[in-house]
């Protein structure tokens, strides 16, 4: 059969004959039509398609094991929002961005430890609890943190710091508790000097993250999760340029006052504290 613009997608799909791999088929075929759909639904010219051609190249160009242009572009596009959003699990702490700046050797820490050396800003006791999703605690549940400073600036980004620098990895304890101090971070803005910028200003979108903190928090027999903690009030909430925000993960920073029982150990004195717990659903 001679093959033209309405039975070249199946073509294309027959072409691959290994279907051994059901997921993969699903997905390339699934991706083909997708793809074909929006070249047919958009009348596409050939000008634009080598305009997006040269986008995805100069993606390619600018990345390094450092800096992935393609994850940032998937989280400005929402769709590593999307998939964060699609495999939380029922009655589990919703998932939000990993973003670029995780590293799986965080220091290991001590409950109640300081992880922002001297640096400025307001020191916030970072306290709660995980639990399961029938709200028994988990102990030994393990809390791996990282964030950025009170600039907005992580230290694995500036020359010269230590990248270990604000982040830890905390076991909780008998109850299933976790508590340290740090320094309240600032917003930032994700990488706009490459193809991903440019995106964003042809956009008029701006690159600013409500400020947050990262967390990562597994235990034996449950499904990690990914995600970040925000603060009530703060910029951006309502129009972050990776759309990790969603109302159940803001929390709210609260003066403490003098004299006030923190109820636990700290090595810092601290001007404020956040609340915030974590649920885990079963493995
Ligand atoms: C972050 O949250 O660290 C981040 C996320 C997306 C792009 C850049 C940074
Ligand atoms: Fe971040």
């Amino acid at each position: 059969m001679e093959i033209n613009q309405y039975n070249l997608t199946d073509a294309v799909k027959d072409s691959f004959k290994a279907k051994d791999d059901a997921r993969f088929t699903l997905l390339l075929e699934t991706m083909l039509d997708h793809l074909h759909d929006f070249v047919r639904e958009t009348s596409l010219t050939h000008e634009e398609w080598m305009g997006i051609l040269n986008f995805l190249y100069d993606c390619g160009k600018i990345s390094t094991p450092e800096r992935h242009e393609f994850i940032l572009l998937s989280d400005v596009l929402g769709l590593s929002a999307l998939v964060d959003m699609i495999n939380t699990r029922g009655g589990a702490t919703e998932g939000s961005n990993l973003g670029p700046f995780y590293l799986d050797n965080a220091p290991v820490k001590a409950l109640g430890a300081h992880i922002a050396d001297d640096r400025p800003g307001a020191t916030v006791l970072c306290m709660g609890q995980v639990r399961d999703t029938l709200g028994h605690p988990l102990p030994g549940a393990v809390v791996d943190t990282w964030q950025a400073d009170g600039a907005g600036t992580y230290p694995i980004q500036e020359e010269g710091q230590d990248k270990y620098d604000l982040r830890a990895k905390f076991t909780c304890d008998d109850e299933g508790r976790y508590f340290y101090t740090t320094v309240l971070p600032m917003p930032y803005t994700v990488p706009y000097d490459g193809p991903v910028g440019k995106l964003l200003r042809a956009g008029d979108r701006h690159a600013w993250r409500a400020a947050h903190l990262h967390y990562i928090v597994g235990a034996p027999r449950m499904r990690p999760i990914t995600t970040e903690v925000f603060f009530a009030n703060t910029d951006y909430l309502d129009n972050d340029a990776v759309f990790g925000v969603r109302d159940s993960l803001i929390g709210k920073v609260v003066r403490i006052k003098r004299g006030e029982e923190l109820g636990v150990e700290v090595e810092k004195q601290p001007d404020a504290k956040l609340a915030f717990d974590f649920v885990l659903a079963p493995a």
